[in-house]
């Protein structure tokens, strides 16, 4: 295992790197010095991102980034991309993630998030790699009985198949890392994450209808879609809709690099949650949008949504004072180069 590394010395594989976030933690990466290899099936992302990524970075940090088209499920393919790549450590971003497909389709989420987990990590130990970052969420909290969140708050049910896979994941690599001291484990419990790279280049491209509200209000924005649905206004919050803790995409990917290098030298399990520390309401963001696209954006209040909690926002102190991470982009910020993502790609990267 090889650890101390500069980042210029160091190869890191991430999974699912074609994807939302993997895509924004890559060209991090990238920018700071970084070898790294990705292992993506596609199956919800594009080929095209990864030109994107060239225009981003550059030819030079370009070239220290390799793709693989596979499934992390297939073990021959990722065992020939261990062989082939001196990879040091691994961020884990490869998985499903619909919420509502989860509970159609428990088989798949489970089979896909919990298989492609358990073949990384026995691959992982055959090559002496045991340095892992896994994206979790805050989902693992359910519905909360204090705010802010911190990392010592209860885990509790989960409301659907796609939060007890992150629930079950958090679980398997916590018993790794308790069964074989050399193991380096970090889990990441993400808030919200939205937007994309002030470049307008990369950013969240959903297939079909979104499932999240800024993706959707994206949408309506650019004219795709009629009006936002807004799913319930009598909560208790301040303006009645629910209050969620989101987070630049751009902080986020900060906040996987920032544990790299914390991690570096350390082993164990250790759980941070990357946040903003403030919830926004749907209205604060609607509005937040309409101002970034200069244009009040139409809603309709519809019943709330079964599994939805109130509000959820993080205490990210632990990530401040032992990382040195904090989010530093506003929910503007956020409106702000969604709506560059979006007006500058209607249709993803599609066209
Ligand atoms: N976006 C969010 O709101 C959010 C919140 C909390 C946690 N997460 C987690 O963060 C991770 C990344 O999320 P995202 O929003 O970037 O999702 P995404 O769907 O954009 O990215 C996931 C990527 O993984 C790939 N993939 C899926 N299964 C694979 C497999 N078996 N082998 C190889 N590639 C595979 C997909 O093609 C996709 O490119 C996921 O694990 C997700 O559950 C996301």
């Amino acid at each position: 295992m090889c650890k101390k590394k500069t980042p210029h010395q160091s190869c890191v594989l991430v999974t699912g790197g074609a994807g939302f976030i993997g895509s924004h933690t890559v060209v991090d990466l990238l920018e700071s010095g970084y070898r790294v290899i990705i292992v993506d099936d596609l199956f919800n992302s594009s080929e095209k991102v990864l030109d994107r990524i060239r225009q981003i970075v550059g030819d030079q940090a370009y070239g220290r980034l390799s793709f693989y088209r596979a499934d992390v499920n297939d073990r021959a393919a990722l065992e020939a991309v261990f062989d082939d790549n001196p990879i040091d450590r691994v961020i884990h971003f490869a998985g499903y993630k619909a919420v509502g497909e989860s509970v159609q389709k428990p088989i798949e989420y489970y089979a896909n998030n919990l298989g492609s987990t358990l073949t990384l990590v026995d691959v992982m130990r055959e090559h002496g790699c045991k340095s892992i970052i896994f994206s979790s969420s805050a989902t693992v909290y359910g519905d909360p009985d204090t705010l802010p969140l911190t990392e010592e708050s209860p885990k509790k049910f989960c409301t659907n198949p796609y939060g007890w896979t992150k629930w079950m994941i958090e679980q398997i690599l916590m018993d790794v890392a308790k069964a074989d001291a050399a193991w380096d484990v970090v889990l990441l419990r993400y808030f919200n994450p939205i937007s994309a790279h002030p470049s307008g280049l990369i950013g969240e491209d959903p297939k079909g209808i979104p499932n999240n509200l800024v993706p959707y209000v994206a949408q309506v924005a650019v004219g795709k879609r009629d009006a936002i649905h807004v799913f319930g206004d009598d909560y208790d919050t301040p303006d009645g809709t629910g209050v969620r803790d989101y987070i630049h995409v751009m902080d986020l990917a900060r906040g996987h690099v920032a544990a790299l290098e914390w991690m570096d030298g350390r082993t164990g399990c250790e759980i941070f949650n990357l946040g903003t520390g403030t919830g926004s309401s749907v209205i604060d963001v609607i509005r937040a949008f309409s101002a970034a696209c200069g244009r009040d954006l139409p809603y309709v209040i519809e019943p709330r949504r079964a599994g939805d909690v109130t509000a959820n926002y993080a205490d990210c102190s632990k990530a401040r004072e032992q990382m040195g991470w904090v989010a530093a982009r506003t929910i503007d910020d956020m409106c702000r180069d969604s709506w560059r993502w979006q007006s500058h790609n209607p249709n993803g990267y599609d066209g």
